[in-house]
């Protein structure tokens, strides 16, 4: 049975491999006609997503897109070209990578713009957490951002409890003085 056929199959990474590409219109652009970085966000999301469902067969939310630098501009009428792909599956959250150029149609030229790692949670109808399928890495890059993956997941868990414990400490504080 193959892993189109039964969800919970460890499914492969060209399962998931999307692909977007928007012409940017003025809508899109600051007063000097260059994309906004928040309009770019939001394609990288949108295609994460398209990754993050290929492969958990279910609805998906967004828990967190890892720090984003903005390396190139994009202006309006140019094209904006994002691909994405699963690089690590959990239990019930999946990695998801994003990279995003800008081709301009004149001159034949493509460049980085930007890119990203995302986290999406599994859920159910019900809003529940729903476990994803596992991923099973082929090539060596997909092999590299698999275990590459796992170090950002521990460097996210790292941050959080640092942040959790800052804030009690700063709760702690404001208690004792009021
Ligand atoms: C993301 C969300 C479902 C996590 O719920 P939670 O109760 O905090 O879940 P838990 O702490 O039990 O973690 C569940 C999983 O999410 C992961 N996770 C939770 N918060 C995360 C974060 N900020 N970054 C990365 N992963 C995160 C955990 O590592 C865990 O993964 P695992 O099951 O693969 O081990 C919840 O915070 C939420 O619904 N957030 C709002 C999502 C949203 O509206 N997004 C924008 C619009 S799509």
């Amino acid at each position: 049975m193959s892993s189109n056929e039964n969800p919970q199959l460890p499914r492969l990474v060209s399962d998931s491999q999307s692909e977007m590409t928007e012409i940017i219109l003025p809508n899109d652009t600051n007063t000097l006609g260059n994309l906004l970085g928040g309009r770019l966000m939001h394609f990288i999301d949108l295609t994460g997503a398209m990754a993050a469902y290929r492969h958990s067969h279910t609805h998906v939310v967004t828990a967190s897109m890892d720090h984003i630098d903005f390396i190139h501009p994009v202006h309006v009428g140019d094209l904006l070209i994002l691909k994405s792909s699963v690089n690590r599956a959990f239990r019930t959250s999946l990695e998801v990578g994003v990279k995003a150029w800008v081709e301009n149609t004149f001159t034949n030229t493509r460049l980085h713009v930007a890119s990203a790692y995302l986290v999406f949670v599994a859920i159910d109808q019900n809003g529940r957490r729903m476990p994803v399928p596992e991923i099973t890495p082929i090539t060596a890059d997909e092999q590299r951002r698999y275990a590459d993956a796992m170090l950002r997941r521990q460097h996210r868990e790292a941050e959080a409890a640092r942040r959790k414990k800052a804030s009690q400490e700063t709760a702690a504080l404001s208690n004792g003085t009021n």
